[in-house]
């Protein structure tokens, strides 16, 4: 992933804040819409949590089906090759939202943020293992749908990251220290570690809106 300097994550924020979010389909406004009934509506890192797990679960999705589509392409080593490519895009998406989750519970740990077990703990597993259903079917019967769906959720997250970095200035100043910024990158302040992970689901969004018009594989 592309890890900005200060300057170029101070015009991602203002980008994202200056470009109207995209027409959200069904499916993703459901889903939305169900976790600000869960979660409330305020921008709080325990949802950002939620939302990080269940980001990863199309990403897995992908991964699973295209390994099953790699199956049988021995005889057909370009196939193979681009499936491949595939599922490697898939891993490292996966892998990125997994530090932003790692990130956010760092953080909520340190805060000493109280959550509830039935509300964070098996609620969002419930959420996600539904979405990873919906996500795996869309892309067997047509992947667009499916990455549209993933572009859609990106996009909200975008949107949702540069929103909370404008609501806490003072972030601008608390610096950014992190078990894992050797892992994910080294910044100078927690509004810019926002500001880089919204920026992560930019680049996220912008894959699945490329692929959104691509043929299945072949
Ligand atoms: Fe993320
Ligand atoms: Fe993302």
């Amino acid at each position: 992933m592309g890890t900005l300097d200060r300057e170029g994550l101070r015009r991602a924020q203002q980008e994202t804040e200056g470009s109207p979010r995209r027409r959200y389909g069904v499916p993703a406004r459901i889903l939305f819409r169900l976790l600000d009934v869960f979660y409330g509506r305020p921008r709080t890192l325990s949802k950002f949590k939620v939302l990080e797990l269940i980001a990863r679960v199309p990403y897995q999705s992908w991964e699973q089906v295209a390994y099953v589509a790699i199956t049988h392409t021995y005889e057909r080593a370009g196939l193979a090759r681009r499936i491949y490519d595939r599922v490697q895009e898939s891993r490292a998406q996966q892998d990125n939202e997994q530090w932003h989750l790692l990130l956010l519970e760092e953080r909520i740990a340190r805060q000493e943020i109280r959550e509830g077990w039935l509300r964070f703990r098996v609620i969002p597993q419930v959420i996600a293992f539904a979405y990873y259903q919906v996500s795996w079917l869309f892309y067997v019967l047509c992947p667009a749908w499916s990455y549209r769906l993933n572009a859609d959720f990106e996009d909200h997250a975008e949107h949702e990251y540069m929103a909370l970095v404008a609501e806490h200035p003072e972030w601008d100043t608390e610096p950014f220290e992190s078990a894992f910024a050797a892992d994910y990158a080294e910044l100078d302040t927690v509004a810019d570690l926002f500001r880089q992970i919204g920026y992560d689901e930019r680049l996220h969004k912008q894959e699945s809106v490329a692929r959104m018009g691509e043929p299945r594989f072949r």
